[in-house]
Parts: structure tokens; sequence; C-alpha cells
């Protein structure tokens, strides 16, 4: 069998590319999408995501801004800038990135941040909206791996929807998603047992766990469509993914690579949020008033 790649990284490019007018008409009507993305703590890996998603934004056109602060930071403090930022008309979107430190409340910290600037889809509201079937912000890496299925074809409907990893981030979001187009889906985790014999029955398998390559290739269903959410770092500083992509390659049709799959289209739905968030803010204002000559 001939293995396809789902290449991420040109997919992304051609949305970023798409979103570049949008930001333009936005910018026209005094709306120039705005994100800012908190980052708490010196994390390596974080500090890369979020480098990543400013730079993103810088180069489609729109307001970013990163404000950093450190470990121990009283979390009081953040909770009074997202007040802040909450009041701040030039900010369509604000995101916090994840995980803080644990002397922090995380839901609270998500709670604080206004339902309508929440472009990770991550408050309650709009965790709600998206289990009832009527999102308003999707999460940003599921969203980004139903944008790859869409393009590569793949219809979810009927098909066995198998996720390892239940965390907020992916592997929930990611179930509701296929659920809603009519999957029959599979939640795996540290708790499963016998992980082999529900990823073997996968017509889609997402993994999202965060461990180098545990998905083998005979774990694989032949034809399986598997798309790989892990980003892991080996000894030798070379990025993999959860999905061991030589074995596993051999065996699906499709297979996303790490890097260049999940990573780059999760930044290219986080600027489509907030581009998002501010066509939905300029529809309810009224349009500037132009100068008269
Ligand atoms: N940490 C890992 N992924 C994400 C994400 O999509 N959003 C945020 N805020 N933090 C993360």
């Amino acid at each position: 069998m001939t293995t396809n790649i789902l290449d991420g990284k040109a997919l992304a490019e051609q949305l970023r590319t798409s979103f570049k007018e949008r930001v333009s008409t936005l910018t026209a009507l005094g709306q120039r999408p705005g994100l800012v993305v908190i980052l708490v703590g010196e994390d390596a890996a974080s500090q890369v995501y979020v480098r990543n998603k400013v730079n993103a934004c810088e180069a489609a056109g729109m307001l970013s801004e990163k404000v950093v602060y450190p470990v121990d930071v009283d979390p009081a403090v953040v909770l009074a800038r997202i007040a802040q930022l909450n009041a701040d008309c030039r900010i369509h979107g604000i995101l916090v990135q994840l995980p803080l430190p644990r002397h922090f409340d995380e839901a609270a910290i998500l709670a604080a941040i206004a339902a309508e600037k929440d472009v990770d889809g991550f408050h309650a509201e709009n965790v709600g909206a998206l289990a009832q079937g009527q999102p308003r912000f999707i999460p940003c890496t599921p969203y980004g791996v139903m944008k790859m299925l869409e393009h590569a074809g793949i219809d979810p409907s009927g098909k066995e929807a198998v996720i390892v990893g239940r965390s907020n981030i992916v592997g929930k979001p990611m179930a509701l998603l296929l659920l809603a187009k009519g999957a029959t889906v599979t939640i795996c985790h540290s708790k499963t047992r016998d992980l082999g014999f529900h990823t073997r029955r996968a017509d889609i398998l997402v993994a999202a766990v965060g461990k180098a390559r545990m998905i083998g290739g005979d774990m694989i269903k032949p034809g399986a469509v598997v798309i790989d959410v892990g980003i892991n770092r080996l000894p030798d500083g070379k990025l993999c993914g959860d999905v061991d992509f030589a074995s596993c390659a051999q065996t699906a049709a499709l297979i996303t690579p790490v890097p260049g799959g999940v990573g780059p289209m999760t930044i290219a739905m986080l600027l489509a949020n907030t581009i998002e968030a501010a066509e939905r803010l300029a529809q309810r204002s009224p349009a500037p008033r132009r100068k008269v000559a």
C-alpha cells in the first residue's frame, strides 16, 4: 500500500494566505484583529509555541502582543491583566498558554477570559456550546485536525474514530467534533486496558498523549488515517510525535508527520478564531465615520 502524507504545513500556509484579505478588510474597518498571548514561566516548549503564535499573527498583518510573567507571579496579577484586556477594544483574542505553574487555578484563569475573546475555546461557555453542537470558538488543535480531514476528503460519518488522550485541549474536543460529524468515537487514556485492541479498530486514529512513538505499526489497522498530535523532544534534540512514523507509515492510508503535520494547523486555526472574533465585533459595531474633506 502506498502511504500518503497529510501535509499540515502546506495547508496551513494556504489558509494563512487566505486570511490576509480578511485582515485587510477588518483593518480598513478599524478592527485590525488583535491577539494577546500570556505566558507564565520559562518552559522551553511553551516559549517556542508562543513565539510561533505571535510571529504568525504579525505575518498575517494582525496586531499581536506577548505578555510574559515570572514563574512565581501572583495569579491576581494575571487576573488583573486579563480584566484589562477584556475591556480593551483593540484586542479580539486572549490566550493564556498552558500548562500554568502549580500555584495557579487553571479553571479560574480560563473563566476570567471574556467568552467572546476566548480564541482557544477553553472557557466553559465555549466548551458547552461545542458540546451542544453549536460551536462558537473551536479549540485550535482539534479544529486544525478537522480541517485536515476535510481537505483530504475524509468523511468521518460511520467511521470508527479512536482518540488516545483525554485532555481538555485536544482529546475531549476532538471527540465532540468527530461525534458531530457522525463518527463512532472511542477515547482511550492511561487507564485503558489493551490499548492496541482499540487502536487496531480505528479507521481514524488521533494520538494526543505526549509520549514519544508510543503508537507502533502493529497497533494500526491497514488503511487507517493516522493523526499525530504529539510533539516530543528526543534526547538528540530532534522532534518526534506520539506515533512511530516509520512503522505506521507502512500500514496507514494517510498519516501526519511531526514536525509539519498538526502543529502548523493549530497556529492557523488560532489566527482563524481571532479573525472570526474581530469579524463578529465588526458586525456588531457601526462603521467608523469618514472624514468629510
Ligand atoms: N498548550 C498546549 N496547547 C495549547 C493550546 O492550544 N492553547 C493553549 N492556551 N495552551 C496550550
